[in-house]
């Protein structure tokens, strides 16, 4: 089969390339899919999990990608719950091969069925920043209607999912990020915006809930504006603060069937928008995954256009 590799960690994103591989076999409780669309976080080349096993072993050359939509075209020994040609999505292993390829094994516990009126592109696009919005909203950050909910990076991928769910769940939004977001994270339900690099962070005044995704001098200065009660939520590495009176959580997402239904549920009616930038095909990702210029947007590679 066609799959993305990376073998040398120095080289980032740069170092991909387009090679035939052997078709994964499922293992049991594995279900292969046949990749239709898969999504890839930046930051993948600096996780540890793509370039050694669980127990620390080299397994270069790896497939990077951990987002899937496809469709399902075996079944392991003792995999219940799914079947052949059932269409599916969700977060395959960080510590396996992944989905820039035409094929991927992961355990059947990790997907959820996706809805025919939803596509594969937009299938792909959710189950990485929706189930890290959801989770870190609802399960670590304990979200209540009425509370205010400062969201970092409030138009990137995850941003934007937080940014929708909060809103939705009867929180008050704040958004921030560059100038050139002000709109676009308005457009997604933010009631207030404030530009990192020309305003003051701290006009956000008291929040509740501070969902960080860029850490750092920012997930300082905003654990510094939460209420007694509060929570610091990071996706970025573990916190060197706490708010005072609060808590501070750093968590990474984890694959969940029935969240996954209910952003699909979401993404059906309308009540939520994916964020989608640049779609390629897997013969053109690696020029798509290395842009020259800032691109706005999560890429998509259509592995099966
Ligand atoms: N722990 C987990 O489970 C988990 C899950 C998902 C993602 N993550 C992490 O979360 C982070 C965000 O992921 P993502 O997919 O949402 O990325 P993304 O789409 O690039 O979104 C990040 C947003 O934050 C903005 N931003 C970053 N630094 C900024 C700064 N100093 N000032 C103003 N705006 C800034 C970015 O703007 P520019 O594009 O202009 O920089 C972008 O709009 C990544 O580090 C990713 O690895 C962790």
């Amino acid at each position: 089969m066609k799959a993305i590799v990376v073998t040398d960690q120095a080289a980032g994103t740069a170092g991909m390339t387009l090679v035939e591989r052997p078709e994964p076999r499922a293992a049991i409780n594995d279900v292969v899919v046949q990749v239709h669309a898969s999504g890839f976080v930046p930051t993948e080349m600096e996780w540890p999990s793509t370039w050694t096993d669980r127990a620390g072993r080299d397994r270069t050359p790896s497939v990077p990608g951990h987002e899937v939509a496809g469709v399902v075209a075996a079944v392991g020994y003792g995999t219940t719950g799914l079947s052949v040609g059932q269409r599916v999505f969700g977060i395959t292993d960080w510590h396996r091969d992944g989905t820039l390829a035409e094929y991927v094994a992961v355990e059947a516990r990790n997907l959820a069925p996706l809805p025919g009126d939803v596509g594969f592109t937009v299938g792909a696009s959710l189950p990485i920043s929706g189930l890290t919005a959801w989770q870190g909203l609802f399960e670590h950050g304990r979200l209540q209607a009425g509370q205010t909910v400062l969201v970092h990076g409030a138009a990137g991928a995850v941003g934007t999912m937080v940014t929708q769910l909060a809103h939705e769940f009867g929180a008050y939004v704040i958004g921030t990020g560059r100038a050139a977001d002000r709109q676009k994270t308005l457009d997604f339900g933010a009631r207030e915006f404030i530009d990192l690099e020309n305003e003051a962070l701290e006009d956000a005044g008291s929040v509740d809930l501070v969902f960080d995704v860029i850490g750092g001098d920012v997930q300082r200065r905003s654990a510094r504006l939460i209420r007694a009660g509060g929570t610091l939520v990071s996706v970025v590495g573990p916190t060197d603060v706490r708010p005072t009176d609060g808590l501070a959580v750093d968590f990474v997402v984890e694959s969940d069937r029935a969240q996954l239904g209910e952003i699909a549920q979401r993404i059906r009616d309308g009540r939520l928008r994916t964020n989608i930038g640049d779609i390629a095909t897997l013969d053109n990702a690696v020029a798509a995954l290395n842009p020259t210029e800032r691109r706005k947007g999560k890429t998509i590679i259509n592995v099966r256009p």
